[in-house]
């Protein structure tokens, strides 16, 4: 309850550093970021993404190095992202079920490098393997088809965790694959593999850099508009996270971040399970500009950004900024 002035001021707990930090409601720490890496083929590679400055796109023995950053760091969780090379890529994007793909080398590489100190998040989406750079199998009108679709998830996520994956993260938007990748991992044995479902993820124009990053942008024919979600709806997002929840996901992902913080919001009160946010490549370019632009300052537009998906309700962030938010935080 609260009162009113001048028996109740609330500038009295402000005053000074030391109650500021007694009443803080919501504190972010390293341990709520998941660090997003691009793979690339080679060794010694580092090649830096032009629309997303300060990321690199990385040979195995760079993400083997990034990863023991990461432990050093205290961030809890990596997501693999592989720029699968232009002749591997093909209509049905079947390199998404070769065990020695760069996906499965980097799973392998981490582990080799860290053991279990790190979990390994990789996306299921056939998007980084097609040569059209829709995220699943098109028919003759270039439609993408589900349950076909779903068929080869599922395989692509058997892959991914006989290679070693902690979560498997489906990002592909296809109805059913969660209840069907659920069930191939409990009868493949993986019952103690996780899933964290891309449940509410828009057809947003905030993904350019990422698709830049895979090398699917220039692929990409038309757009995502019949599988990823109308950035105008809200219900439909709960009905996409109650239906994920009840084939098996066990924590559930909005996506982009900031522009949806009201679905995060939702999303938490109504199945209190945890609930995490991609604060997706347009995101952390659009902050880039503004810090360069000197619009704003740049560690604190980061730390300002990433306590808001916090106090919107999320357990966790998956962002590009996680090395930088980590050393300001450690700091
Ligand atoms: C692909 C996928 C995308 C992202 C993560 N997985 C792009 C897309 O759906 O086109 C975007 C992440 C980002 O923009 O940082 N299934």
């Amino acid at each position: 309850m609260t009162g009113s002035y001048p028996a109740t001021r609330l500038r009295r707990t402000r005053a000074t550093a030391w109650s500021r930090a007694l009443h803080r409601e919501n504190v972010l720490t390293p341990a709520d970021l998941i660090w997003p890496l691009f793979v690339t083929e080679g060794r010694g590679v580092e090649e830096p993404v032009g629309s997303l400055p300060g990321v690199s796109r990385w040979s195995l023995d760079g993400i083997a190095a990034r990863a023991k950053e990461a432990v050093a760091l205290g961030i809890p969780c990596l997501a693999l992202f592989p720029n699968t090379p232009v002749n591997l890529r093909s209509d049905d994007g079947t390199e998404a079920l070769n065990p020695d793909n760069l996906m499965c080398r980097a799973i392998k590489a981490i582990r080799d490098a860290c053991g279990n100190d790190i979990g390994v998040l990789t996306d299921v989406a056939l998007d980084p393997y097609t040569s059209h750079g829709q995220d699943g199998l098109l028919d003759a009108s270039g439609y993408v088809v589900n349950d076909d679709t779903v068929a080869v998830l599922v395989d692509q996520a058997l892959n991914q965790a006989e290679a070693g994956a902690d979560v498997i993260a489906p990002s592909d938007m296809m109805d059913g694959r969660v209840k069907a990748i659920r069930m191939a991992l409990e009868m493949a044995g993986h019952c103690n593999v996780q899933i964290m479902s891309y449940a509410a993820k828009y057809a947003s124009a905030f993904y350019g850099p990422f698709r830049d990053a895979v090398g699917s942008g220039g692929l990409l024919k038309g757009d995502k508009t019949s599988y990823q979600m109308d950035p105008a709806n809200a219900e439909e997002a709960l009905r996409e996270v109650a239906l994920d929840l009840a084939e098996g996901a066990d924590s559930v992902m909005v996506k982009p971040g900031l522009p949806y913080l009201d679905i995060v919001r939702r999303v938490k009160e109504r199945f209190e399970v945890p609930v995490f946010a991609y604060q997706v490549s347009g995101e952390y370019a659009m902050l880039e500009a503004a810090a360069a632009a000197g619009a704003g300052e740049r560690e604190a537009l980061v730390l300002e950004t990433l306590v808001a998906f916090k106090r919107a309700g999320c357990a966790g962030v998956l962002t590009y900024h996680a090395p930088l938010a980590a050393r300001l935080l450690d700091g």
